[in-house]
C-alpha cells in the first residue's frame, strides 16, 4: 500500500468518512551549495520521491486533530491557544506552522489528519520542512489561502527558527514547497527566485546515509553562521552573497585563520552552484560532477563540517567508475551524503557502495536513488 492509500484508509477507519483532500509534501538532497543559504547565496536542491502525507478534513471548529500513523499518537490543539512545547516534536511543527501563519495575518480553521511520512527522520533529508509544508498545504485548504511556495517556505522557517528553535535558512522549505519534476531547483536566497534546472541525462542521484547523525549541529551550525558575519561584517558588506574569491584572496593575511578559510568556502560554493546551473543546462554530467567533489573538498578541508563516515562513504562513491562525482549534503556532522552516478549502474554503484562501506566502516548505509519530484501538492478530491 501507497503511504497516499495508508493515510486515507486509517482516516477512514479513525474518522469514519473519506477525508476530503491529501496533502503531501517532500523531503530535499541538496545537489551543490552548501552553507549558502544564510550568507543570501545560491543552492541547488531537489525535492525527493519521499515525502510526508497527511489525510484530512476541515472541521468548523479551530480544533486540530491528528493522528500520527510513525508515532501511534493523536495531537490535538486550538489555532486559538498558541502554546509552544506541549506537544510531541512531530505535532509542535503542525502547531507551529499554525503560529507562524496567522502571524503572517491568516484566519485559520481546524481539521481532522492522519499524517504519515517515508523521510528519514534526522537523516539530514529535512523530514521536518516536509511535515511543516505539508501541514501549510493542510491548513491552506481549510481555510482558504491560496498556495504560495515562496510565501509558505517563510512561514516554515519561522516556524523552525521561532517555533522549535533551529537556527537554519531558507533552503529546505523552499525546495519541499516548490520542487519541480525532473529538475533541481537553483534558489537565489536573498531574492528568492526559483529557477528549475534539469539534471543531466542519463544520471541517477544516489543518497548515502552514513547511518551517523550529526552531534552537536546546533552550536556548531551557529558558530559557522557567526564566522560567516564576521567575515561579513569586515568586508562591510549584509551577507558573504556580496564578495567573490578574489577579493578573500587579496585580504587573506588581514582575516583571522578560520574566519578566512570559511568565508572561502561560502563565496567559492557560490561561485561553483552557478557553474553547476549552466553545466546542467548544457547536459554537461562530467562538469557537474566535477564541482561536487571540490564542494566536499570544501567542505572538509575550510568549513569543517564534515565526519569521518562522510568523508570515507564519498572517497568510496568517487572511486566507483560509475560516479561523475559525490560530496555532503545537507547541514553535516553525519546524515547523508549525494553522488551523480550513470543512470544504467545506479544499482551496481549503490551495492558496491555499500559493500565497501560496510568493509571500511562496520556498518551498514542506507541507499536511495531518488528522482526530482514536485514539491508541495493537495489532490483536488479523494477517491479512495
Ligand atoms: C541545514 C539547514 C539549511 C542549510 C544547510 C546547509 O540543512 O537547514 O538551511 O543551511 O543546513 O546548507
Amino acid at each position: 500500500m501507497s503511504l497516499r492509500e495508508q493515510v486515507i484508509t486509517e482516516f477512514q477507519r479513525r474518522f469514519g468518512e473519506a477525508p476530503t483532500t491529501v496533502a503531501r509534501a517532500p523531503g530535499r538532497v541538496n545537489l551543490i551549495g552548501e552553507h549558502t543559504d544564510y550568507n543570501d547565496g545560491f543552492v541547488m536542491p531537489m525535492a525527493i520521491n519521499r515525502a510526508v502525507w497527511i489525510a484530512l478534513r476541515p472541521r468548523l471548529d479551530p480544533y486540530v486533530v491528528v493522528y500520527s500513523c510513525d508515532m501511534d499518537e493523536v495531537a490535538e490543539f486550538s489555532v486559538l491557544e498558541m502554546v509552544k512545547g506541549r506537544h510531541s516534536q512531530w505535532a509542535e511543527y503542525i502547531k507551529g506552522v499554525a503560529w507562524s501563519m496567522q502571524e503572517a495575518g491568516l484566519t485559520l480553521k481546524g481539521w481532522d489528519g492522519v499524517i504519515a511520512g517515508d523521510v528519514p527522520i534526522g537523516a539530514g533529508l529535512s523530514s521536518s520542512a516536509a511535515v511543516e509544508m505539508a501541514a501549510a498545504r493542510a491548513f491552506g485548504h481549510t481555510s482558504g489561502i491560496a498556495w504560495q511556495p515562496v510565501e509558505a517556505a517563510k512561514m516554515g522557517q519561522k516556524t523552525e527558527n521561532e517555533w522549535i528553535g533551529v537556527n537554519s535558512g531558507i533552503m529546505d522549505q523552499t525546495i519541499s514547497a516548490g520542487g519541480v519534476e525532473d529538475n533541481a531547483l537553483l534558489i537565489d536566497c536573498r531574492w528568492l527566485t526559483l529557477t528549475p534546472v534539469p539534471l543531466p541525462p542519463e544520471t541517477a542521484v544516489v543518497i548515502m546515509d552514513t547511518m551517523t547523525r550529526r552531534e552537536l549541529i546546533g552550536s556548531e551550525y551557529n558558530v559557522r553562521r557567526e564566522q560567516c558575519e564576521t567575515a561579513a561584517k569586515f568586508f562591510n558588506v549584509p551577507a558573504l552573497r556580496d564578495v567573490n574569491p578574489a577579493q578573500i584572496e587579496a585580504v587573506k593575511d588581514l582575516l583571522e585563520d578560520v574566519v578566512y578559510r570559511r568565508a572561502k568556502h561560502v563565496v567559492t560554493e557560490n561561485a561553483r552552484t552557478l557553474e553547476a546551473a549552466d553545466v546542467m543546462r548544457a547536459g554537461d554530467a562530467v562538469q557537474l560532477g566535477l564541482l561536487m567533489n571540490a564542494s566536499h573538498a570544501s567542505l572538509r578541508d575550510d568549513f569543517e563540517v564534515t565526519n569521518n563516515a562522510l568523508n570515507v562513504i564519498v572517497e568510496i562513491a568517487q572511486a566507483q567508475p560509475a560516479c561523475y562525482g559525490a560530496r555532503m549534503t545537507g547541514g553535516g556532522f553525519g546524515g547523508c551524503a549525494v553522488a551523480l552516478v550513470k543512470l544504467s549502474e545506479a544499482e551496481a554503484f549503490a551495492s558496491a557502495v555499500t559493500a565497501e562501506y560496510e568493509k571500511r566502516q562496520s556498518r551498514t548505509p542506507a541507499i536511495y536513488v531518488s528522482t526530482a519530484t514536485d514539491g508541495a501538492s493537495i489532490s483536488p478530491e479523494v477517491s479512495a
